[in-house]
């Protein structure tokens, strides 16, 4: 399809489709808000969503009213995320709660087109809710196809919020949570949600960066699930250590001493953290959200990160812990 004939496509309020670098998605102009009511009306999404923006350069930011976070974004993008940043624009088919989630294509017709056309807004390419579609050909009335669609990964982007300690993980996908450079990966069901902002302000006192992979609301989820990713990144070297919260801090030790290489200590006190590092070179710091007086979370966190592996006769002794 020539590029021509796109472009006036999207600047008569029309919708197209491409591939991007996860799943192809539907496209409009940025401003075009009727343009989005007609994707939400096809997709049978909830009226009044809203959608994400993609960009083919940084530059494109500046008519997306978006001044700061510039910098911090190249870590990401392009790459497969999505990046929630703030605006002064007052969309609600592109805004909410003042951020943007924006997402950049450095290659294809798709940057071809942004490159022409400016940013555009979009979603995936499936009904909301359901698989993507084998064949496209009866959406072609409604949107213009305008390449051969493919899967390229199933999952989605990585949603990632940028935080004044770290990053908060809201989506987990296709992108890399590594590539936050983060010092500690951090995460906690429902029971230990709160204290897990008082661990992430302790954190930033002293400049420790924390990436968030969960949960940010007090609906119920099962500590497992958690740990299983907190579990894998320290597994992967993706961060040299993690933090877990949960009700006790049983059920997150249980499950992410599961992973050969991790070292989850479930510390009550500043001495089990010293001594955690000291002896075990513990590289998961495991606390209990119930039970621990947030008077010694300064001390305990402190003493966790700044407390050497004393080797020796004690690292014989963890290399035979991996001998079962
Ligand atoms: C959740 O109620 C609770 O069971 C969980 O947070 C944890 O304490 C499990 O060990």
């Amino acid at each position: 399809m020539n590029t021509k004939e796109i472009l006036s496509h999207l600047g008569s309020g029309g919708l197209t489709a491409f591939n991007t670098d996860t799943v192809p998605g539907i496209f409009a102009a940025y401003n075009d808000r009727a343009a989005a009511d007609k994707i939400t009306a096809l997709k049978k999404s909830a009226r009044g969503r809203t959608y994400q923006v993609f960009i083919c350069d940084l530059g494109q930011l500046d008519l997306l009213g978006i001044k700061s976070g510039k910098e911090e974004i190249r870590k990401f993008l392009p790459g497969k995320f999505s990046v929630l940043l703030e605006t002064k624009l007052r969309m609600p088919h592109i805004v909410k709660d003042g951020k943007i989630s924006i997402r950049m294509m450095s290659s294809g017709l798709l940057k071809k087109v942004l490159n022409e056309r400016g940013p555009l807004l979009a979603t995936s390419f499936n009904e909301s809710g359901k698989a993507f579609p084998r064949n496209y050909g009866k959406f072609s009335k409604e949107i213009m196809i305008c390449e051969d669609l493919k899967v390229i990964s199933r999952s989605p982007s990585t949603l990632i919020d940028i935080k004044k300690y770290g990053y908060d993980i809201l989506r987990p996908g296709s992108g890399d949570i590594g590539a936050t450079g983060a010092m500690t990966v951090i995460g906690s069901d429902h029971a230990g949600l709160e204290m897990k902002s008082e661990v992430k302000e302790t954190l930033h006192k002293y400049s420790i960066i924390v990436t968030d992979v969960g949960t940010f609301n007090g609906d119920s989820v099962d500590y497992p699930d958690i740990a299983h990713i907190v579990g894998k990144a320290v597994q992967k070297k993706k961060f040299p250590y993690g933090i877990l919260i949960c009700g006790t801090g049983i059920g997150m030790s249980i499950a992410v001493n599961r992973f050969k290489g991790v070292r989850g200590a479930l510390c009550h006190n500043e001495n089990f953290a010293r001594l955690a590092r000291m002896h075990n070179d513990a590289n998961v710091l495991v606390l209990s959200g119930r039970f621990l007086d947030k008077k010694i979370l300064d001390p305990l966190i402190s003493t966790f990160f700044f407390t050497s592996f004393e080797a020796g006769r004690h690292a014989a002794r963890i290399k035979k812990i991996e001998k079962v």
